[in-house]
């Protein structure tokens, strides 16, 4: 049986969901980036779902949460994000729906910043045809360090 990844529209019922993939210290770590406790969360998730210039889907594989993947607009350009709950790790999920969303997110170009050791969100940019354009020092509150984080580009 081949398993199905999907995207469709964020639902309200996903969001606890999304709350617990977000806290997983492993996935902070990787992606450079602090969890939100739940009363932060509740309201970036309200505000960004309430925002037209923010795109959002609802990663499905097999018709479960898996995660979610987002444009929005930060300095005048368009980024593009994405996170997924560990039990989705490394079955290619990430990959399909990056290609996927880019079909509906149609903007061009478009951006991903990227710890320099998050070698699967790199290679996720990558297998979609972004390319790198350069890199960037930021203070990482999930390290408590200063790391550097590649840019890339889909143009
Ligand atoms: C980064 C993340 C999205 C990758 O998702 P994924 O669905 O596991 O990625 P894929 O399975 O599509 O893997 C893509 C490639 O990266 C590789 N890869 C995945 N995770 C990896 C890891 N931790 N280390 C090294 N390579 C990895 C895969 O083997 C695959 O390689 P291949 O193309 O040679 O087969 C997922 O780990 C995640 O959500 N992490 C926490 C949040 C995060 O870091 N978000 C991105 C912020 S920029």
């Amino acid at each position: 049986m081949s398993n199905k990844i999907q995207l469709r529209d964020v639902i309200e019922t996903d969001l606890p969901i999304f709350y617990e993939q977000q806290l997983d210290p492993e996935a902070t770590q990787m992606a450079s980036f602090p969890s939100r406790n739940q009363d932060a969360f509740m309201a970036h998730w309200t505000k960004i779902m309430a925002d037209p210039s923010v795109q959002l889907k609802t990663i499905l594989f097999d018709g479960e949460v898996a995660g979610n993947i987002v444009c929005f607009e930060q300095l005048g350009e368009r980024e593009v994000g994405y996170w997924l709950g560990k039990e989705y790790w490394g079955k290619g999920i990430a990959t399909r729906a990056l290609q996927d969303f880019l079909q509906l997110e149609k903007i061009r170009p478009i951006y991903g910043h990227v710890a320099f050791d998050n070698h699967g969100s790199i290679k996720v940019l990558e297998k979609a045809g972004f390319k790198r354009i350069g890199t960037s020092n930021f203070f990482a509150n999930a390290r408590g360090k200063e790391i550097e984080e590649i840019i890339f580009e889909l143009s």
